[in-house]
């Protein structure tokens, strides 16, 4: 799976880190249930864009990139993201892999040499037709992104995308769960049924770029270079062995929905016009707002990864992002909303009920899980609950639904709470001890499969409360997951910790 490659004209901001994250989530989630996982990201280094930012820095664009790309690395040890790559398109191997995929276009005859003249938006770097675009002040064009356009008019390499509508429209078609979520479906589709243009993919008027082969006149397209570094990353131009032969094709691309366009509909027709396979699914997920604004450098809002980890903490953070809102749709950041999940999820619902069953069980168990009885109807309707939550995942992750997944789990998380308040467990050590021991062996046993399952979105805290139960590092994969690999009674727990703190309003 992929991550969009992050432009290196600005520091990496909340946005960024939302599509990573939900990769990340992703990424381990599968390896945790047994998968061979390949997880790319990058930086998008080339373009006038990159170009500009890097004139206005006062630095050649190579030191510029060298220095901006570190941002992004930064912002993944900051996260915690496991990706297995990162890809930067100043590097050699791409170099070498994009003017491979140029050639084989060339030979297909899928590009000739014409001239463009027509709109052009450096913010996108995105040609756009006169139809497309409305009046701004000043006299000036407006995209639909928003961007301002420049007219440009240059000799050019054109893709011969109008040819491709019909096979596109085919492959959606045989596909349909390529593109996701479904709204964003319909969305391409009626793009591509309104008529397809040819596509123009060389620039003479700048130069930071991939040299077109035999025309150094010309550099690449930003967005041709771009995409292709999905395939630098599994080693194309090989493909008959090694690393293409074995993740290719990539079984999601995730982007934002303002880049949807380029990764399905010029992406696959890319793809398929060079006679390679097309990525399995493209999913567009929504947009943050920051307080309900647009975040944008202009705004002053961005809000930077950095200082949302240090005022919340990390799990905290990658939490929230997944929990907020339904993964498709825009999301709105604010400090309530932050939180309130926060402290009524994290630190009430799954911090509370961990607290107190562990301390209980110090307290009355002399510190070891207690040896359980026959389980009633109740216990068994917690314990099946709980073991129904790893096939429920699945089904939420392959389908990218965290919210849905992580309602599911708090679901359970609820039904334990109002479990410890109805047994009351603190009232049965005289009455009645050997049930006590048997509810203080079935709520560990629930937390663990609870915990378990969470590890994708909360490594950190969820690594401290398995270490809680005593369990070994080795037996926390989902292979793990199941009755037979449940708390064994007697086992010695270490002492009784909060993972999750309040977050207390500051006076001011
Ligand atoms: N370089 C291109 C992508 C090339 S992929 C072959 C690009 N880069 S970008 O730096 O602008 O990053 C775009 C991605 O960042 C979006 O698609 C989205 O995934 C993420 N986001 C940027 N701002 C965002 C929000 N405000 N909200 C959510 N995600 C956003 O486009």
């Amino acid at each position: 799976m992929t991550t969009p490659i992050y432009y290196v004209n600005d520091a990496p901001h909340i946005g960024h880190a939302y599509t990573t994250l939900a990769c990340d989530v992703l990424a381990r989630f599968k390896r945790l249930d047994g998968f061979d996982v390949k997880f790319l990201t990058g930086t998008d280094e080339h373009g006038q864009k990159v170009e500009k930012s890097a004139l206005a820095a006062g630095v050649d664009p190579k030191a510029f990139t060298d220095k901006v790309s570190q941002n992004f690395r930064d912002l993944a040890d900051l996260m915690n993201f496991t990706h297995d790559d990162f890809i930067r398109t100043t590097e050699e191997r791409h170099k070498h892999a994009v003017q491979d995929l140029w050639q084989k276009l060339m030979e297909k005859e899928e590009i000739y040499l014409d001239s463009y003249s027509g709109w052009y938006a450096v913010r996108d770097e995105a040609f756009y037709g006169e139809g497309e675009l409305t009046d701004g002040p000043d006299g000036k064009k407006i995209a639909p992104s928003g961007a301002e356009v420049e007219w440009v008019e240059e000799p050019s390499y054109f893709f011969r995308l109008s040819t491709w509508g019909d096979k596109l429209l085919e492959f959606y078609d045989a596909n349909p769960d390529f593109i996701a979520p479904q709204s964003r479906r319909n969305e391409v589709i009626s793009f591509v049924k309104g008529g397809l243009r040819d596509l123009s993919v060389s620039r003479t008027t700048f130069k930071w770029g991939i040299p077109v082969p035999g025309d150094d006149e010309h550099i690449m397209y930003v967005w041709l270079d771009a995409l292709t570094n999905y395939i630098t990353g599994v080693g194309y131009p090989e493909t008959e062995s090694g690393e293409y032969a074995k993740y290719w094709p990539c079984d999601l691309h995730m982007v934002g929905k303002d880049i949807l366009r380029f990764h399905a509909v010029y992406w696959p027709a890319f793809l398929l016009a060079a006679g390679l396979e097309a990525p399995k699914r493209v999913y567009a997920h929504g947009w943050w707002t920051n307080e309900g604004e647009k975040i944008s450098k202009s705004f002053g809002n961005v809000i930077d990864p950095h200082d949302l980890v240090a005022r919340y903490g990390l799990d905290q953070v990658r939490y929230f992002l997944l929990r907020e809102v339904p993964f498709g749709n825009d999301g709105d950041f604010s400090h309530q909303a932050m939180v309130n999940r926060m402290n009524g999820e994290l630190a009430n619902d799954l911090g509370n009920l961990a607290q107190r069953v562990l301390s209980m069980v110090a307290k009355n168990c002399d510190g070891k899980l207690p040896v359980h009885g026959e389980f009633t109807d109740d216990d068994n309707r917690l314990l099946d609950a709980a073991g129904l939550l790893l096939e429920q995942l699945r089904d939420a992750i392959d389908r990218q639904s965290f919210n849905e997944g992580l309602e599911m789990v708090w679901v359970v998380i609820r039904a334990a709470n109002g479990y410890v308040d109805s047994q009351a467990p603190w009232k049965l050590k005289k009455e009645d001890p050997q049930r006590m021991a048997t509810v203080l062996y079935v709520l560990p046993e629930v937390i663990r499969r609870i915990a378990l399952v969470l590890q994708p979105f909360m490594p950190d805290t969820m690594a401290r409360m398995l270490d809680q139960l005593a369990i070994d590092p080795g037996k926390r994969s989902f292979a793990c997951f199941g009755e037979g690999h449940s708390l064994l009674p007697g086992t010695t727990l270490p002492k009784p910790e909060g993972v999750f703190p309040r977050f207390v309003e500051e006076e001011v």
